[in-house]
């Protein structure tokens, strides 16, 4: 490599070579490694060396690796199931090269060691190290195996259709994308948590050579606030209102370069009267505090009750009262936010990275003023969302910025304003009680909840609700008295995050039913398996379980590993898959015939999970097509239905039925038609399963339409390391058990990174996260994972699946702190757990 100008590697190679294999995850903190890259055959990371260290020296990404080397990477990475949402996986990719232009034969650990300093955020490391793995023993035996082509058909442990374009890079993620004219575009931020705006002077910025445009609250044509399901969220603050967190847009600047973009912002000025910011649920429901919206402190208040709880527990013969506390975390999607708008006449189109098409539509519209029609949004390669992409952070800016520059705005958050801007997981204050009889059959819980909703109401309501509905878990009593708020404060908005408010209020259930197990004189496991619901049986919330409910079955599977180790803790979870709760809520697909090929068009998102795969494989089992005769479009609102966003681990069952749907009604065509003479005909399917309303006086209500259980069992060593965790979940059926797995794998990581290190420090309100201090898991603290998948559910819809995304990530946090419980006896209530070796804390 050869320039004579002095700029950030990273920057050089990807802004100015268009070579985009290589990531921008963390903006020069050298902590992701999704920038890797060799350079004369050493492993580094570009975003930490200026072109001028390596002038002359041969550099190597992906694009540059030899033909059979991206034969055997793309076979190894599809074959293992290694890519989900693709974002690190070239930066893995190089570090495997790394390691195999050394050492074709490596052991687990040199594997491990060989990436640990890249993240990944939604495998769990398992089957990349795998992938690793194999490509070694390609590149040694000299062959790739030979394997006939794949069916597509139900239960196929097919390879990911998109694992290619994401193994080599080729893929297309919002930042990697370049039109002519393209500007950048930013917010300037305020600089105190709660602050009341007293000016916002423009006047200097505007002299700036690069500017293209400076806009402020006055500029929106539409209106202000939006937000996704209460508008209490504006877009920009104006003078003369209070902001409400760190993350709030006072201005936006739209500039020719990068660089001036930076310049702009540093020249506006604005006022401040700096005011003392609720930094806690516990300060804003204070009599004095002022109110942070205008309705008050609080989001949402849910009372649930059944029975009688307070009677049923003074009767009791056991009973156990603990208070648990769980922190904010980050979802660290290892793709900061990124959209591109573009104007052409008064029609925007929006690229972006997010977990709803629709959402992005809806929203910004309202915001401009326009008919839904004249806004396209046109979701591309997500790195990551796991809920934290549900919300508008960049759309809504990027697209004001095209409004009025005319100009095509790429609008990209830096890792740190990524986690001082979305929304995070709840933290929540939580007393639980639970209590059960002499047999250890449980007979009622009353729980206490207050969750920090932040600064503004993202999903906060519906996480309230999902985590008191399945605050008393998958058992079988029904006198529950739960009482939950959810609490504004001026912090960072908390919204979905993979499990939606189970993840917390599981762990306080889980971690009482291991005290009252003691009390029995029962094992964890034992109490759990004689209260595990049933088919027939009533859920605490009344619903009645399914025939397809598996939760004793799933506790069967783990309980042989459960009794074999000294230092081990188990815990059962539950979660719902769709919306539920009587909201509207509705798969759809339409599958256009285009030159002889079914085309799936739903705007159903993958931000990794492995829908495109799931998509074809239900089509080709419908239908009897070959995988080769089927395109799946991308999301995009001009071309594909609403098919709701990708949440409450929806997306298989709610788009999956509706691509069976439409799928049936082409198999009906072809029975007097080809492919071919079909072109221009569309097949539409839609699924929009009945619910009951929360508070429905019905008997048995149909709060959703389907729930999936499991039962996670972890192991601590001597050291009080976890050994291993084994998942086993009742999932209903396995669409494609490799890509299920990786789910669970990733969920499991996940969930116990929650358990022993992510954490999302604040002071005042003001975070000091940066992403080497999330917590995130490494390979090299990866232990083994066992994946157990039940399928019992015979239910035609969807072919039995149901929703897995969330569920993997639910039970890890409270069966590592009964594991712990078992090693030193300490009874931890607050996450993460202290006193591990993972914090090495007193
Ligand atoms: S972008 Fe270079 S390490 Fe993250
Ligand atoms: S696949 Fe690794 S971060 Fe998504």
């Amino acid at each position: 490599m050869t320039t004579e100008e002095d700029k950030r590697l990273m920057e050089y190679l990807r802004d100015d070579m268009d070579i985009t294999s290589l990531k921008n995850g963390c903006n020069g903190e050298g902590v992701c490694g999704a920038c890797t890259i060799l350079v004369d055959g050493r492993k580094t990371r570009a975003c930490l060396l200026s072109t001028k260290k390596v002038n002359g020296k041969e550099i190597i990404t992906v694009e540059g690796i030899t033909e059979r080397e991206k034969e055997i990477y793309t076979w190894a990475f599809a074959k293992a199931g290694a890519v989900q949402c693709g974002y690190c996986i070239p930066g893995m990719v190089i570090s495997a090269k790394a390691l195999l232009d050394k050492n074709l034969e490596p052991t687990p650990k040199d594997i491990k060691r060989a990436i640990n300093g890249n993240l990944c955020r939604c495998t769990g490391y398992v089957k990349i190290e795998k992938a690793i793995d194999l490509a070694a023993k390609a590149f040694r035996d000299g062959v790739i195996p030979n394997e006939s082509p794949s069916k597509g058909s139900i239960g196929e442990r097919m390879d990911r259709v998109d694992a290619k374009e994401k193994v080599l890079g080729t893929g297309e993620y919002v930042d990697d994308m370049k039109m002519a004219d393209m500007i950048y575009g930013s917010a300037l931020r305020t600089k105190y948590p709660r602050a009341l705006i007293k000016n916002i002077d423009i006047s200097e910025a505007l002299q700036h050579p690069e500017v293209e445009a400076i806009l402020t609250a006055e500029d929106i044509p539409g209106k202000r606030y939006i937000g996704h399901l209460v508008k209490d969220w504006p877009a920009l603050i104006k003078v003369g209102e209070e902001t409400r967190y760190l993350g709030d847009a006072i201005a936006l600047v739209a500039a020719k370069t990068k660089k001036g973009l930076n310049e702009v912002l540093s020249l506006i000025k604005a006022d401040y009267e700096e005011l003392k910011p609720l930094s806690s649920p516990q300060r804003s429901l204070e009599k004095d505090a002022p109110k942070i919206h205008s309705k008050g402190n609080i989001l949402a208040h849910e009372v649930l009750e059944r029975g009688n709880a307070d009677e049923v527990i003074a009767q009791s013969k056991y009973k156990v009262k603990r208070q648990y506390s769980t922190p904010f975390t980050d979802h660290a999607f290892l793709e900061p936010e990124s959209a591109l708008a573009v104007r052409e006449d008064d029609v925007i189109t929006i690229y972006t990275s997010a977990q709803g098409a629709y959402d992005v539509q809806r929203e910004c519209s309202e915001l401009l003023g326009l008919p839904k029609e004249k806004v396209r949004a046109i979701v591309k390669l997500v790195g990551g969302g796991f809920g934290g992409k549900e919300d508008m952070s960049v759309q809504h800016h990027a697209a004001l910025l095209a409004w009025y520059t005319y100009k095509p705005v790429k609008v990209t958050l830096t890792r740190q304003e990524s986690i001082i801007v979305h929304p995070k997981r709840h933290a929540m204050e939580m007393e639980f009680t639970t209590a059960c009889d002499e047999n250890g059959k449980l007979t009622a819980m009353k729980a206490t909840i207050i969750a920090d909703t932040g600064a503004y109401a993202s999903l906060g309501g519906p996480v309230l609700q999902r985590a008191c509905t399945h605050a008393a878990g998958p058992y079988n009593y029904q006198n529950i008295y739960i009482d939950g708020k959810a609490v504004y404060t001026n912090n960072p908005p908390a919204g979905a995050f993979r499990g939606f408010g189970v993840t917390q209020t599981l762990f306080a259930t889980e971690c009482n039913l291991n005290l009252l197990a003691e009390k029995v004189g029962i094992s964890p496991w034992e109490i759990r398996f004689r209260n595990a619901i049933k088919p027939g049986q009533e859920l605490p919330n009344g619903q009645i379980a399914d025939e397809g409910t598996a939760m004793k079955e799933v506790l069967l599977a783990v309980k042989e590993e459960y009794e074999k180790y000294p230092f081990v803790g188990i815990a059962c979870g539950l979660k719902n898959t769709g919306l539920g709760v009587g909201v509207p809520d509705t798969g759809r697909c339409k599958i256009s015939i285009i030159d002889g090929k079914a085309h799936i068009r739903s705007a159903a998102v993958c931000m990794g999970q492995g829908l495109a795969t799931i998509a074809i494989q239900i089509l080709c089992e419908s239908t009897g097509i070959s995988p080769e005769g089927v395109v799946v479009d991308p999301p995009d609102t001009a071309i594909a239905p609403n098919s709701g966003t990708s949440t409450a681990s929806r997306q298989t069952l709610f788009t999956g039925e509706a691509i069976r749907r439409a799928a049936l009604k082409l198999k009906k065509a072809m029975e007097h038609k080809s492919l071919e003479e079909l072109n221009g005909e569309d097949f539409y399917g839609e699924y929009s399963p009945h619910t009951d309303p929360m508070g429905s006086n019905k008997l048995n209500p149909v709060s959703h339409v389907a729930y999936s259980y499991a039962a996670q069992v972890v192991i601590l060593n001597e050291e009080g390391k976890v050994e291993k965790i084994v998942s086993a979940n009742d999932i209903g059926k396995a669409i494609n058990p490799k890509n299920l797995e990786g789910q669970l794998e990733g969920g499991a990581i996940m969930g116990l990174g929650y358990a022993i290190t992510e954490d999302f420090p604040m002071e005042n309100s003001i975070p000091f996260a940066q992403l080497k201090k999330l917590g995130l898991l490494r390979s090299n603290d990866v232990p083994e994972i066992e994946c157990i998948i039940i399928e019992k559910n015979k239910d035609i819809t969807a072919y039995g699946a149901k929703g897995i995304g969330e569920l993997s990530a639910i039970p890890t946090a409270p069966a590592v702190q009964g594991a712990y419980l078992k090693y030193d006896g300490q009874f931890r209530n607050k996450l993460p757990l202290e006193g591990t070796p993972y914090n090495k804390k007193p």
